[in-house]
């Protein structure tokens, strides 16, 4: 072959190989939407109307550690999930039904309960309170 045709092939290759890679991680990627906000005198709110599409959106605080979990679990009522693992404090994943840790495998129920270890407790819960429309989560 030469070395020329050597180039061509390998680079074709590796245009598939690349495209094959970049769909298989939009496939898989989670939907979940994320809202960006701040904490203000340790209340953290969110319009009560982005939960009109989903029941779990994830809360992403401007320099906090972690991320929140925001659930709805009925109307007028949200649970807020601290998405750091109780094994280690590592951030977690969330596939919408579940939480996963992926440095020991631990796992959490969609209410922050122990599903798999090596964890041994739940989830952090913060308190929530909807007023004027928002929602209210407290960070404590
Ligand atoms: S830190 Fe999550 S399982 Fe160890």
């Amino acid at each position: 072959m030469q070395r020329r045709d050597f180039i061509k092939t390998s680079c074709g290759f590796c245009v598939a190989v690349g495209a094959g890679i970049l769909l298989g991680s939009l496939a898989s990627c989670n939907q979940i939407p994320i809202y960006k906000t701040e904490i203000t005198n340790r209340k953290i709110t969110v319009p009560i109307t982005l939960f009109d599409k989903t029941d779990l959106q994830i809360i992403r605080p401007k320099g906090y550690e972690n991320d929140i979990a925001l659930r709805k679990v009925s109307d007028g009522k949200y649970t807020a999930l601290l998405m750091r693992c109780t094994h280690a404090d590592n951030g977690l994943m969330s596939s919408g039904n579940n939480f996963q840790c992926n440095l020991h495998g631990s796992t959490f129920d969609k209410d922050g309960g122990v599903t798999k270890g090596p964890a041994e407790y739940p989830l952090k819960r913060f308190n929530t309170e909807i007023k004027d429309g928002q929602i209210i989560i407290t960070i404590e």
